[in-house]
């Protein structure tokens, strides 16, 4: 293969810097096979859904095979797909649909740990403390007179600690307890070493493996995760989350990390036009996040900022603002994000009364939905508000799957239905994840809602409400205004850049773009003055009630030039 010089002259090369990516979890987008999981060729069956939604490229969550001790990010093996979601065959066939359609396909790794039945883990199971195949993981020796304390404080994120003992299987200790491996998330999920160099070069393997095949990017998950400082004794770290801005968290955002995905860049350079890569990098300061978004390492990071802001026009100004100007000083673009498979659906969120801390998000999730009480009218209002807003902004709009239906967290799922392991590693005191990864209803009045098959986790029945074929051709439905949005976007899409302009009241959020596109947002409650100077019948949008002389309550407009 000639290498191509990077940056690519490419036309195709910066394909990514504003495109509308739409996240798919297969198992519950759409069953093909009537098993009940969703699988590659019901994704391949929806193509024309996708296509006529208007997104530009679809990620898929991982579709590897996998125990599914966490829903497939813990990967048994990087270059295979699952059995029960398809082939590497039917794999092929999606990618050619997708491409057929005009739509890249944007893959998820899963570089931090692997699955405990990966080949590798199995074999460092097998052999001996201090052995080459326990160099790819973090195997240590327990503190304590007999080695019987984990080596470190450190939780695991889903809850309990962070390390797991083994029954020694070689070696003089042979069916003793012996040493402890670290997972960061469940005990499924064995830490990699990535200071091993053929942790590295595998890594490298998976990437050449995807885009061999076709792939146009990479979903990087917990890429700030890499890198650990594993000096000995390990340091204090008992809450996993906070960090601080200097890289000197010993678990996370460390400065060593961006030497992987430069080495990554490399190889995702090989190719023209150079494969595209997103970091998930739960990293609160946007300048350091934004490192991982450079030209010379993954090109994008997700931004979380708008994620878990309230709904208010001065914070999403705040953060828009902020955000554009710190991706464009690092030479990326910047990404938006509503909802994915790790949160409460947006527009549940934006239901619970205004005020609500993430405590009382947990606690809401955990009353199964019933306290407090939610207004789910201005909750889809306010969602739908929001996501016009961001549509209109320069940079890449992740959507996650069923966001275009309008739908809400299922809170309430029968707890002999719960999968997430944070629920059983709290001890069913947090909820987890499930709400939002239940599986979507394509038609309303069919069985299982037309996903094709008894569901793996079961469908409420307000879910007819929003089933694709109740919307679809209907005027003023959530699916009709993603595709116009998206519709718009398209033929709107300017140069990366906007300007802000003076709005006549405080909830009002006004910015236009180079080409004369105008977003206007109005986050209160009442309708809204419109700022002078704006041509009310210049509006080809709007994400509520139409424009009568006034911008109505928690609502963006979109003005055509
Ligand atoms: C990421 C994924 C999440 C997963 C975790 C561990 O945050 O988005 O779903 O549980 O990584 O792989």
């Amino acid at each position: 293969m000639t290498i191509p010089p990077a940056p690519s002259t490419h036309p195709d090369a910066g394909w990514w810097r504003q495109a509308a990516v739409y996240q798919i979890y297969p198992r519950s987008f759409s069953d093909a096979n009537g098993d009940g999981m969703g699988d590659l060729p019901g994704v391949t069956a929806r193509m024309g859904y996708l296509a006529a939604l208007g997104i530009d490229a679809v990620w898929l969550s991982p579709f590897y095979p996998s125990a599914l001790a966490d829903g497939g990010y813990d990967v048994d093996d990087y270059r295979n797909v699952d059995p029960r979601l398809g082939t590497l065959a039917d794999f092929d066939a999606m990618v050619a649909a997708a491409h057929d359609a005009g739509i890249r396909v944007i893959v998820d790794v899963v570089p931090n740990h692997s699955s405990n039945r990966h080949e590798w883990f199995k074999a460092a199971l097998a052999s001996a403390p201090g052995s080459p195949e326990r160099a790819r993981y973090h195997f240590l020796d327990g503190l304590g007179r007999h080695g019987e304390l984990p080596p470190s404080d450190w939780p695991s994120h889903f809850g309990g600690a962070a390390w797991t003992r083994v029954v020694e299987q070689a070696g003089p200790n042979a069916g003793r307890p012996g040493q402890w491996y670290l997972h960061l998330f469940a005990t499924e999920q064995p830490d990699f070493n990535w200071d091993h160099p053929e942790v590295r070069e595998d890594f490298h393997t998976t990437l050449r493996f995807w885009a061999d095949r076709g792939v146009d990017g990479f979903r990087v998950d917990v890429a700030h995760g890499l890198a650990k400082d594993m000096t000995l004794p390990l340091r204090s770290k008992k809450v996993l989350d906070i960090l601080v801005d200097d890289g000197s968290d010993p678990l996370f955002d460390r400065d060593e990390v961006h030497e992987i995905f430069a080495g990554w860049r490399d190889v995702l350079n090989e190719y023209d036009p150079p494969k595209a890569a997103v970091a998930e990098a739960w990293v609160p300061f946007t300048s350091r996040r934004l490192k991982y978004a450079r030209p010379t390492e993954l090109g994008q990071a997700f931004n979380f900022d708008l994620l878990q802001a309230p709904f208010d026009a001065a914070g999403f100004r705040a953060i828009a603002e902020k955000c554009l100007v710190e991706a464009e000083a690092s030479g990326a673009s910047s990404t938006w994000v509503f909802s994915n498979h790790d949160v409460v659906r947006h527009a549940s969120r934006y239901s619970l009364p205004d005020g609500s801390t993430l405590e009382d998000l947990a606690a809401w999730l955990l009353a199964g939905g019933a306290t407090p009480p939610t207004d789910r009218e201005r909750g889809l209002r306010r969602a739908r508000a929001a996501t016009l807003f961001m549509l209109g902004l320069p940079g890449s709009a992740y959507l996650y799957q069923g966001e275009e239906l309008g739908l809400f967290e299922v809170a309430d799922l029968p707890e002999a239905s719960l999968q997430d392991p944070t629920w059983f590693r709290t001890q069913h005191s947090v909820k987890g994840r499930d709400g939002c990864r239940v599986p979507l209803p394509w038609l309303s009045d069919a069985a299982d809602f037309g996903f094709g098959g008894s569901p793996w986790l079961p469908q409420p029945d307000w879910f007819a409400g929003h089933a694709a074929d109740v919307q679809d051709g209907v005027e003023g439905s959530t699916l009709e205004m993603y595709r116009a949005a998206l519709g718009w976007r398209r033929k709107l899409q300017a140069e990366e850049s906007l300007q802000w302009l003076d709005a006549a009241a405080p909830a009002v959020v006004h910015y236009r773009r180079p080409n004369g596109w105008e977003v206007l947002s109005n986050f209160g409650g009442a309708p809204a003055m419109v700022p002078s100077g704006v041509d009310l019948s210049k509006v080809v949008l709007s994400s509520g009630e139409p424009a009568r002389g006034a911008i109505p309550g928690e609502t963006t407009l979109w003005l055509a030039p």
